[in-house]
């Protein structure tokens, strides 16, 4: 067992395999130090084991039933006193020693079948992964037992069990659920197994994904994505309906909720954005070439990213509490959004431009005359990762208040 940190990924215990007296102990128990042939003899021979019981049980069972179970004549004499009570004696041991070689039986050759599932059926689930080149968006073990909660919301995932032989980059988690109800164990059957494929990443900044094991971590390196460079899959459903709850989970001044949300995805995407393009050509009839790149630009504002959220701010100024705070709640909003995809593997950007400032395009998008738009949240699979930006230093930014 390996001992990491949550947060930070960082390995803290990885036990040495122990080689002592109890290690030569189970060994001897459980292969006679012969690896596979030992697990295979002491199958058999606990198998033959539980057979002699069985096959003892019913050649001297009609012996016994001339008396009811249990029976001791304590009245006969002194010789009938004792085998009665052997007789007892025998049939309880039998049946520990039933149950031991049965238990027996089970725990030598559970190894050997796993090696035999894994042998036969694990290739063939990833046999459509096979030589293929690593997805974009990799999968942390978070996220997929997030998805198996997901698709089984009325069980609990109780543990998650790789076959310890990573294939070909992939790691079958197979989540063993309980229901509450049952407490029954089961293993997880989903539709699709496809999920379940998780794959690790030592190193999650090397690697063009942005998924990790912790959000600390998924903050330290997130970097805005161009449009351009957002492709699918974006969020499904599901996922967007998370996204949409943790960005509204935002400090609010009054409780005023001065926010609302504006989605465009699919094929909406197309005629949303000839919108602002068709407003902005109504208003640059020249036709130069930097209101053509405008253009241009515009036609594809919302059609690039799987998804995009215009987070609209509708601050009511003549409300309770000041402006300025609802259009900060409205900032708070868009940031969680884009912090929440972060943690779900996706990467996004934050961006307002022509569109989000005139009003013909607002009307055309949906958004009312008192309202802005606080950004448009592009949200996708990154295909690349870019380079960081320089970024500020918070020791240049700080100073530490102290009394004159
Ligand atoms: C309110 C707001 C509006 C923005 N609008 C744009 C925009 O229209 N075009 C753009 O290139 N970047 C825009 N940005 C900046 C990007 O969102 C992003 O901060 C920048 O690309 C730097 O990337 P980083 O998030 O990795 O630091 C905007 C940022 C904010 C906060």
């Amino acid at each position: 067992m390996i001992a990491l940190a949550v947060r930070t990924t960082q390995v803290f215990d990885e036990p040495k395999p122990e080689r002592g007296f109890m290690y030569m102990v189970r060994e001897l128990h459980e292969e006679l130090f012969a690896g596979l042939p030992g697990q295979l003899f002491l199958g058999v021979m606990g198998g033959l084991f539980v057979v002699a019981i069985i096959s003892g049980a019913v050649v001297y069972g009609p012996f016994m039933r001339k008396l009811d179970f249990g029976t001791i004549r304590r009245d006969k004499t002194r010789h009938l006193k004792w085998l009665d009570l052997h007789n007892l004696l025998g049939i309880v041991t039998l049946t520990w020693a039933f149950v031991v070689g049965v238990t027996g039986v089970m725990n030598t050759l559970a190894q050997p079948l796993f090696s035999l599932w894994r042998a036969d059926h694990l290739p063939r689930l990833l046999a459509p992964y096979q030589g293929k080149p690593l997805p974009a968006r990799l999968h942390s073990v978070h996220g997929i037992v997030d998805t198996a909660r997901q698709a089984l919301p009325d069980t609990e995932v109780v543990s998650v069990v790789f076959p310890w032989v990573a294939m070909c980059g992939h790691v079958l988690v197979k989540p063993v659920v309980t229901t509450p109800a049952t407490q029954h164990r089961r293993p997880l059957v989903m539709p699709d197994a496809s999920p379940l494929i998780g794959l690790f990443m030592p190193h999650p900044t090397a690697s063009t994904s942005f998924t990790a094991p912790d959000l600390l971590h998924c903050l330290e390196i997130r970097r805005s994505v161009k449009p351009a460079a957002l492709s699918e899959p974006g969020p499904n459903p599901d996922e967007l309906r998370r996204l949409l709850t943790v960005a509204s989970r935002v400090p609010d001044h009054g409780a005023l909720v001065p926010w609302r949300f504006i989605l465009f995805q699919g094929d909406a995407r197309q005629a949303a954005s000839a919108q602002p393009a068709a407003a902005y050509l109504a208003q640059h009839p020249e036709l130069s070439e930097q209101t053509m790149g405008t253009f241009a630009r515009l036609s594809r504002l919302f059609p690039q990213a799987p998804l995009v959220v215009a987070v609209v701010s509708r601050a009511d100024p003549s409300d309770r509490k000041p402006e300025w705070e609802q259009v900060l709640t409205a900032g708070t909003v868009c940031m969680n959004l884009i912090t929440a995809a972060t943690a779900l593997g996706y990467a996004s950007v934050w961006l307002t431009g022509w569109a989000a400032y005139n009003v013909a395009a607002l009307a055309a998008l949906g958004v009312r005359a008192e309202e802005k738009v606080a950004g448009f949240i592009h949200i996708g699979t990154a295909k690349e990762r870019p380079p960081d930006r320089s970024r500020p230093d918070p020791d240049d930014l700080v100073t530490e208040w102290t009394a004159k």
